[in-house]
């Protein structure tokens, strides 16, 4: 029954939205053309590249008003978030595929009489150009996530959720990077079904830091390995270390794209703070809340910077150091010449938590199977899956 409204209010939600989008869409089109006489699409010029991106963002915005609509309806009427967000992407998805037909068909219409003029070349290439940009809304800088994990019984879970995050951001080419001389099979399948951009590497820590007694260099390997495939592979866009057990706000992806050089933001559940964060007053810069400054030029934790690109590839000499703790600060100092004042601040100039350095309960590795009682069982299968 609650279903049944809302399936229904989901579909008056799309023909208005799209009713909305495309009316006012065409209508203005049709303006900005209209100086050669007659408002028919017929006889209006084709789509410039400027009416095209207009487009775009016309429906970035009808996107928006269902998100916002979904999640009114999930407030009031108790929707579970699993449903509103099923919700979310069957209209989104619906109003895409309107929008990509009524495109396709207006620029037919429109190649057709222009054909006719004898401007067919021109046509062709701009409505080549229309068709590139609406199948792809949004052409963003690619971000490379670099995230170090290692063989223990969170990790499938862990790579799990974490993928779950990733395949909501656009453009994200994944660097996972196994502490392991041989890559884990069961990380390889995952990272398949995801459909995602990745690399799948290796990068063992250091047998003389292994057997070091106390705080180990955690990542360290993994995350010079993942600096190592940027400098080899990558020429543009912004990268970021994400640990494979924190928890991400897929809100966050979007700010780290603006990076020009570096950028901060606050990151929570992070030391006896409880949150680690640049302080900012009246807007300006006046340094690092963090419960464990220890004499750290950049008191700050690995989730809580990124780093554009090209920034790192003009500092050829920049590492991540072997030094437990101080892992953040060593490799910040290495991007030199960069200052606390030259930060950037995201987030709201830091006012928003959009990482979460939640820290998974360990768990003891599970005990062998029994194969004598259950060889010949379902529980085979399941025991190759857990560690
Ligand atoms: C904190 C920081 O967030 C890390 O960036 C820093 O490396 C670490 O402290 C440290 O100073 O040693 P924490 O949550 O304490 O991290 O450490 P973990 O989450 O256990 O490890 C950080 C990352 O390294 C994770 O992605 C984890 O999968 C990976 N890791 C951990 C390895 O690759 N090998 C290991 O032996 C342990
Ligand atoms: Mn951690």
């Amino acid at each position: 029954m609650k279903m049944g409204v809302i399936a229904l209010i989901g579909l008056f939600l799309v023909l208005y939205q799209y009713h909305l989008s495309t009316g006012v869409r065409f209508e203005q089109m049709n303006d900005f053309n209209g100086g050669g006489g007659g408002g028919s699409a017929e006889e209006s010029p084709v789509l410039s590249q400027e009416d095209v991106e207009r487009y775009v963002r016309t429906s970035k915005i009808t996107e928006e008003m269902i998100k916002n609509a979904v999640r009114r309806v999930q407030e009031t009427s108790g929707l579970s978030p699993d449903t509103a967000s099923m919700l979310v992407q069957e209209l989104v998805n619906h109003l895409h595929r309107n929008i990509l037909e009524a495109a396709a068909e207006n620029n037919s219409r429109r190649s057709r009489h222009e054909f006719a003029r004898g401007n067919g070349t021109i046509v062709e290439q701009r409505q080549r150009a229309a068709v590139t940009l609406l199948a792809e809304p949004e052409t963003v800088e690619p971000l490379y996530i670099i995230t170090p994990t290692y063989r223990r019984p969170e990790q499938i879970p862990e790579l799990t959720r974490m993928s779950h995050t990733l395949m909501l951001v656009k453009n994200v080419h994944w660097l996972v990077i196994e502490d392991a001389t041989v890559a884990t099979k069961q990380v390889t399948r995952l990272l398949e079904r995801t459909g995602l951009k990745f690399d799948h590497l290796t990068a063992p820590m250091p047998e003389k830091y292994k057997q070091k007694k106390g705080a180990k260099p955690r990542g360290v390997s993994n995350r010079n390995r993942g600096l190592q495939w940027i400098r080899a592979n990558a020429t543009s866009g912004v990268f970021y270390f994400a640990d494979d057990d924190n928890t991400y706000d897929i809100a966050l992806f979007d700010e780290i794209r603006k990076t020009k050089t570096i950028s901060m933001f606050p990151v929570g559940l992070c030391t006896k703070f409880g949150l680690s964060s640049p302080i900012l007053r009246n807007g300006k810069f006046v340094g690092f809340y963090d419960g464990w400054i220890a004499g750290r030029k950049f008191p700050v934790d690995m989730a809580g910077f990124a780093v554009s690109v090209k920034f790192l590839l003009q500092r050829p000499n920049a590492t991540m150091p072997f030094k437990a703790g101080y892992e953040e600060d060593g490799f910040l100092k290495s991007l030199a010449p960069f200052e606390p004042k030259e930060i950037e601040f995201l987030a709201d100039n830091c006012t928003r938590v959009l990482a979460w350095h939640t820290q998974t309960k360990k768990n003891e590795p599970s005990a062998p199977l029994d194969m004598k009682l259950y060889g010949e069982t379902n529980l085979v299968k399941l025991k190759l899956q857990i560690v």
